[in-house]
């Protein structure tokens, strides 16, 4: 039977109870890498023929992707995690923009169409919480391919001027995974040969060429900051397994040292968290691998403080940064936090401060002072990544946490309190009777909150 594919729509408005200070044991399953299927996902309007994905990750955002592909009249079908697409036939060049607003990588969908359509409309995805995240070096890339690009009333409207985009020589002001990615998916249906300079190395990246390689695509070089692409006139069908996602990877270690407990995960590409290990290490935790796709850690006697800089890969990811922020907050010292790639994530600073962290935030610096133990709060996650912290925060806590704002979490982690609780956590969710504006707001204390079991 195929599943139905999760509706973007299903806006969750419970809350998550944690029971903290339980020690985790036992083993968790890695899903499929979120930011590789949504581009992923994207990369299959290229292909007029079947793709088969596997290792697709049950999320609200892959289930956004999937409406927005739908709304452009491609085929979806979702089995398990098994997602099969047939984008034969695109009847739409524009993506709808409640959609749009709603999931930012669908600006993705840019790239794709215009190199198979020769035109293509998508709303500006807008800012979000961690930041105003601009799609310029998208633009100006597909410019300098032969586009012509406008921007009326909120709308990206692209045309290639030839028959098809053609080749150039791409240097980028930051490697951007974005705009690697749109311009990476543009270049495999173009005229002759593109060179993106300064590219992203991030793994994603690498999935993606690697996805786009099995339909065809001549790509050398990902994975380095020099990416050749040599566009061939049509891709083919292919069935392609997506890889496992090194946040949530990088997240359950991170909630193994908090909560000083050895658990083991698989499937892990072990490169693919060289940095997060060499932090975890750098706070006393001792990482192990029992095979080659599966690690364990075995939590240090004391957590030490270490110094930390979000950068683009292979530095440290920024999507892991409020996860070590947490972890810090418990540690014997300072540790200083220095977030370099978006301009506003920090915000789960107050949340964690509401938990007994001491944090000090000067511009896109926080000085973290370790604590000897955090209580249980009301908190509200503000956005992915901080929800994953705060869920940290609340397992390693004394009492109980009420995590709000559970929307955020749901975007990127498959079944997380499923995964928790088979490692022993003390949690539920519960869902809660209030309007979703007073969502947004925490309860006084988790027993003002009014909850009823969720269904
Ligand atoms: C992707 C990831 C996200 C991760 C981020 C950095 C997906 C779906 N999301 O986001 O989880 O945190 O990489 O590893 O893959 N920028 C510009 N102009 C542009 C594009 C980006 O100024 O045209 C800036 C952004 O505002 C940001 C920085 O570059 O400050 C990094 O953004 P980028 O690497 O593009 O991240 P995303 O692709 O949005």
């Amino acid at each position: 039977m195929p599943t139905p594919l999760p509706s973007g729509d299903e806006v969750d408005e419970s809350v998550l109870q944690i029971w903290g200070k339980t020690r985790l044991s036992g083993h968790v399953t890695i899903s499929g890498a979120k930011n590789s299927a949504l581009a992923i996902m994207a990369g299959a309007l290229l292909c007029p023929e079947d793709c088969r994905l596997r290792n697709v990750p049950s999320l609200v955002d892959v289930g956004r992707m999937s409406e927005i592909l739908a709304a452009l009249g491609v085929k979806l079908q979702r089995n398990g995690n098994i997602l099969d697409i047939n984008a034969s036939q695109i009847s739409q060049s524009q993506a709808p923009y409640e959609l749009v607003s709603q999931l930012r990588a669908s600006f993705f969908v840019m790239g794709p169409m215009l190199a198979r359509l020769g035109v293509a409309r998508v709303p500006l995805p807008g800012g979000c919480a961690i930041g105003a995240r601009p799609v310029d070096l998208h633009v100006r890339g597909l410019q300098q391919m032969g586009a012509d690009v406008q921007i009326d009333r909120g709308v990206v409207l692209a045309r290639t001027r030839q028959q098809r985009l053609t080749g150039a020589k791409i240097y980028l002001d930051y490697p951007s995974v974005g705009a690697t990615e749109t311009l990476m998916m543009a270049a495999t249906l173009a005229d002759g040969e593109t060179i993106l300079e300064n590219a992203a190395q991030e793994p994603e990246v690498v999935d993606l060429a690697n996805f786009c390689r099995s339909m065809g695509a001549q790509i050398r070089g990902a994975g380095t900051n020099t990416i050749i692409i040599n566009g061939v006139p049509k891709l083919h069908s292919t069935d392609y397994n997506i890889i496992p996602d090194r946040i949530e990877a990088g997240t359950f270690l991170v909630a193994g040292a908090a909560t000083y407990s050895e658990i083991s995960l698989s499937p892990i590409i072990p490169d693919h968290l060289t940095p997060v290990i060499a932090k975890l290490e750098a706070t006393g935790a001792k990482i192990v691998m029992d095979a080659p796709d599966r690690m364990r850690i075995i939590p240090g006697s004391s957590i030490r403080p270490t110094d930390i800089e979000t950068l683009p890969y292979p530095g440290f990811p920024t999507d892991m940064q409020a996860q070590f922020m947490a972890l810090l907050t418990l540690s014997e010292g300072s540790s200083v936090i220095t977030e370099t790639v978006f301009e506003n994530r920090l915000r789960h600073v107050a949340e964690l401060s509401r938990m007994g962290a001491d944090i000090r935030v000067k511009g896109n610096l926080a000085i973290v002072r370790g604590v000897p133990f955090l209580s249980g709060a009301p908190v509200v996650a503000t956005d992915l990544r901080a929800s994953a912290a705060l869920v940290i925060a609340a397992l390693a806590a004394e009492g109980q946490t009420t995590i709000q704002g559970l929307h955020h979490l749901d975007r990127g982690y498959e079944e997380l309190e499923v995964k928790l609780q088979q490692l022993g956590a003390n949690l539920k969710r519960v869902s809660i009777q209030t309007s979703p504006t007073e969502a947004e707001k925490p309860a006084t204390s988790p027993q003002e909150a009014k909850v009823k079991p969720a269904s």
